[in-house]
């Protein structure tokens, strides 16, 4: 069942969101090499409990960080520790906070200093993969004509799309109906209606789609080692354009 948000409910998502992207940004300020991934932990867990609002990852099937920090062939879910950034890395950030009893949920991938050109074209192609999606985040659409148009561009572009793992409605609890793939056949699924919520994350490689676990059981690695990049925002479904919820205000 898909929870449909009232105004005042929209309000309290528009507020959680702009402080995930409030922490976004403390989180890009500080990248460079040298600094931790749990130093970014910490930074992002900061600005959220500043801002009275709660880290949504932190304890989530007993997952033991605020954000995740998944560099490289690193897709998601990689969990903030003693490792450096350097020169040359790409570090994918996501982080969702709970603020009022609502939750936002975004992430973006970073360049660690200079990288590689191929490195900023998977960035990049990452990143408008989700703006080619949410076209068709309008009333009247089917949910997987949002899912078709990010794997169509992804593809067209010679890159992956991970099938794995999905996006996910979104409000009271961090993962509601729907469940949102990044892949498939247009015009299925149901049809889109002012009020819903969904966290749309296309998860992009550069070679195979295929993924596989580490032994920590949260960090998820391309099986080919291969650059992998993340980036998703909570949107609401609106008469009109989609609004994105996670900016700052
Ligand atoms: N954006 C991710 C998601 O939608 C983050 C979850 S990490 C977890 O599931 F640790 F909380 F699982
Ligand atoms: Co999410």
């Amino acid at each position: 069942m898909i929870i449909i948000k009232s105004e005042r409910e929209l309000k309290l998502m528009r507020k959680a969101g702009a402080i995930v992207a409030g922490a976004h940004e403390a989180v890009r300020r500080s990248i460079r090499p040298g600094i931790t991934t749990e130093e970014l932990d910490r930074i992002a867990e900061e600005y959220i409990r500043a801002h009275d609002a709660i880290p949504a990852f932190k304890g989530y099937n007993g997952y033991p960080a605020s954000i995740c920090t998944s560099i490289n062939e690193q897709v998601i879910h990689g969990i903030p520790g003693k490792r450096e950034l350097k020169e040359g890395d790409i570090i994918s950030i996501d982080i969702g906070a709970f603020y009022m009893g609502y939750c936002g949920d975004s992430a973006k991938t970073h360049p660690v200093g200079k990288v590689s050109p191929e490195a900023v074209e998977l960035i990049n192609v990452t990143k408008q993969s989700f703006y080619e999606g949410i076209k068709f985040a309008r009333a009247g659409y089917r949910l997987s004509d949002i899912s078709h148009a990010i794997q169509s561009y992804i593809e067209s572009r010679g890159f992956s799309v991970v099938k794995s793992f999905v996006g996910h409605g979104i409000g009271q609890r961090m993962h509601e109906d729907p469940q949102i793939p990044n892949f498939g056949a247009p015009g299925k699924g149901p049809r889109l209606r002012p009020g819903m919520t969904l966290a749309i994350e296309p998860m992009v490689n550069q070679g195979t789609d295929q993924v596989v676990l580490m032994p920590d059981g949260w960090t998820v690695l391309t099986a080919d080692r291969s650059l992998s990049a993340h980036y998703e925002h909570t949107i609401a479904i609106t008469e009109d354009e989609p609004v994105i919820l996670t900016l700052k205000e």
